[in-house]
């Protein structure tokens, strides 16, 4: 290969650009040009396209977001839209492609190399619901940044004796709220694999004020189906809650943390073994983190299937009285 592109797709997620980096400098330093392409799919179908060298990439490594931008790309998902983009490939002299990104963007590099693509893809979403990565990039600060947010909110929870319901992100996937839940220390943890009705939250609530907690943190996934606003309006109408409740949306604030040490770490192994593979000619993969590895899966087995919760940290959740 003498030349590839990559790109970022779907939500942004802090460890990003480090991925960039490292795609760019493992190709460079084996004498293959890169190119960048611009807002994700939706980029490469309007040849957004360009040149990526080693110095390109300087200064990169510790910002959040992506320096290529992202795009969630309606047309990329119709077969003229594939087609205007491995036109683009071509008449670019482009022989193989990184896609860094989550679930969507998986699926759309599946789908470019079942048209005869050369793509390799690297696991990376803040919401942590891809097979064949465990964890993903962007995960592990985006957990920080909701940990941090959730200790502030204990303080105050504690001194005026409160209650916060502290909704989180993850699409469909309880992953985030279950950690960050575990690790914050919260009293209840609503997720959507684990959807607790508000009965069920307020008896838990009044479990814990029976046992003589001060205050209580509820963490609720964005994609359960009692929502956090729901469950918010129900507590307030409980008389005998003993807590006062406030509602705390973290939305995208945990999209823009600073990738954490662990992020960098695996974005750049990721990075390296998806380029290094792609170069080799190996492709159809998913980079992931597999037991301590960076490992390769077929992009068709990981693509669309729905990713259980880790069951010891359910276990763990309900040892811990969440
Ligand atoms: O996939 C990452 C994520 O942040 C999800 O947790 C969330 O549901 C979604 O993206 C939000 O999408 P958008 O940034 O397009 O509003």
């Amino acid at each position: 290969m003498k030349r590839i592109a990559v790109l970022t797709s779907g939500g942004d997620a802090p460890g990003m650009n480090a991925a960039v980096r490292a795609v760019t400098r493992t190709a460079t330093d084996r004498g293959v040009e890169v190119v960048g392409v611009r807002r994700g799919y939706a980029g490469l179908i309007e040849g957004d396209l360009a040149p990526l060298t080693a110095r390109d990439v300087s200064g990169i490594l510790e910002h959040a977001g992506t320096v290529l931008g992202s795009a969630r790309s309606t047309q990329f998902r119709t077969s003229e839209g594939r087609e205007m983009a491995i036109r683009v490939l071509s008449d670019a002299k482009i022989d193989g492609l990184i896609v860094i990104g989550g679930n969507g963007s998986q699926s759309g590099a599946l789908a470019l190399s079942r048209a005869g693509v050369a793509v390799n893809g690297i696991a990376s979403t803040i919401d942590n619901d891809l097979y064949g990565s465990d964890p993903t990039i962007g995960v592990d600060s985006a957990l920080n940044v909701a940990l941090e947010a959730i200790d502030r909110l204990r303080v105050t929870a504690s001194s005026h004796h409160r209650m916060f319901i502290v909704e989180v992100m993850g699409r469909d996937c309880g992953y985030l709220a279950l950690a960050a839940g575990i690790a914050g220390g919260a009293e209840v943890i609503v997720t959507p694999e684990h959807d607790h009705s508000p009965a069920r939250v307020t008896e838990l609530i009044h479990q814990s004020g029976r046992a003589g907690k001060q205050r209580a943190i509820v963490v609720v996934a964005e994609g359960a189906k009692n929502t956090a606003q729901r469950l918010y309006e129900c507590l307030l109408n409980d008389p005998e809650c003993g807590f006062e409740p406030r509602l705390t949306i973290l939305g995208h604030v945990q999209r823009g943390g600073r990738p954490s040490a662990f992020d960098r770490l695996l974005a750049t192994r990721l990075a390296a073994k998806a380029t290094d593979m792609l170069l080799d000619g190996q492709h159809g993969q998913l980079i992931g983190l597999l037991q301590s590895a960076a490992t390769a899966t077929p992009l068709c087995d990981v693509v669309g299937k729905t990713k259980p919760l880790p069951p010891e940290l359910l276990r763990i959740a309900k040892a811990m009285k969440v």
